[in-house]
C-alpha cells in the first residue's frame, strides 16, 4: 500500500476526485489515509465522513499565506504519525516552508491550474483568459522552496475558445485537474512500489 495524505483549503473537488478514483479502483495501490485542512469550516472536511477517511482541521497559525514555523512543526508531527509516502497539495492555499519541506522532502506534489511555468501564483485561469491565450491547462509538480517552481511531473492542456465565458473555462480546467491528479498519484505509487 502506498500511503497518501491530502492537504486542501477549500472546496475539495480534487480531493473528491482522488477519493472517487480510489473507490472506482483507479488509484492503483495508493490509499488516501488522511485529509488535512487549514480552514475549520471548509467543504473539503465533509469528504471525511462521506468517504470514510480521517479529515481534520489543523491550526495554521497567525499568518494568511504561510504557516508559522511552530504551526508547521505541529502539522509535521501530526502527519508523520500516519507515515505518508506522498503528500498531495490539492488546493492548499499556503506556501509550504522549510520545516514542512525538510520533513517530507521529495514526497510532496502540488496541483496548479495553469501550464507552468506560465501563470504561477493566484487567479491563474483568469489571468490566462484575460491575456488572450489560446490554451491553458493544469500542472502537477514536485514541491520545492520555489513557489509553483518544482520539477513538472505532467500537464493537461485545455483550449480557450474565442469568446468563452471565464466560468466555462474554469469548469473545463477543473475537469482536466480531476482526471490528471488521480492518474499521477496512481503512477507515482506504481513506480515507488516497483523500486
Ligand atoms: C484547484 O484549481 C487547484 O489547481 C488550485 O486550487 C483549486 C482547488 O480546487 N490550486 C492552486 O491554485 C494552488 N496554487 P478544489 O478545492 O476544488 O480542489
Amino acid at each position: 500500500m502506498f500511503r497518501v495524505v491530502i492537504l486542501g483549503s477549500g472546496r475539495g473537488s480534487n480531493a473528491a476526485a482522488i477519493l472517487e478514483a480510489q473507490e472506482a479502483g483507479q488509484l492503483g495501490l495508493a490509499r488516501v489515509i488522511g485529509v488535512f485542512c487549514d480552514k475549520p469550516h471548509a467543504p473539503i472536511l465533509d469528504l471525511g465522513p462521506l468517504h470514510d477517511v480521517p479529515a481534520f482541521y489543523l491550526d495554521p497559525g497567525p499568518f494568511k499565506t504561510k504557516m508559522s514555523p511552530e504551526a508547521e512543526a505541529h502539522w509535521v508531527d501530526t502527519i508523520e504519525r500516519l507515515s505518508p509516502d506522498l503528500i498531495v497539495l490539492a488546493g492548499f492555499m499556503r506556501v509550504i516552508k522549510e520545516t514542512f519541506l525538510k520533513a517530507f522532502e521529495g514526497r510532496i506534489i502540488n496541483l496548479h491550474p495553469s501550464l507552468l511555468p506560465k501563470y504561477p501564483g493566484l487567479r491563474s485561469i483568469q489571468r490566462a483568459w484575460e491575456a488572450g491565450e489560446t490554451e491553458t491547462g493544469c500542472t502537477v509538480h514536485w514541491v520545492t522552496a520555489e513557489v509553483d517552481g518544482g520539477e513538472i511531473i505532467d500537464q493537461a492542456r485545455v483550449p480557450i475558445y474565442p469568446g468563452e465565458p471565464l466560468e466555462e473555462l474554469e469548469a473545463r480546467v477543473h475537469d482536466a485537474e480531476h482526471k490528471l491528479l488521480p492518474k499521477i498519484i496512481a503512477e507515482i505509487a506504481e513506480v515507488n512500489l516497483l523500486d
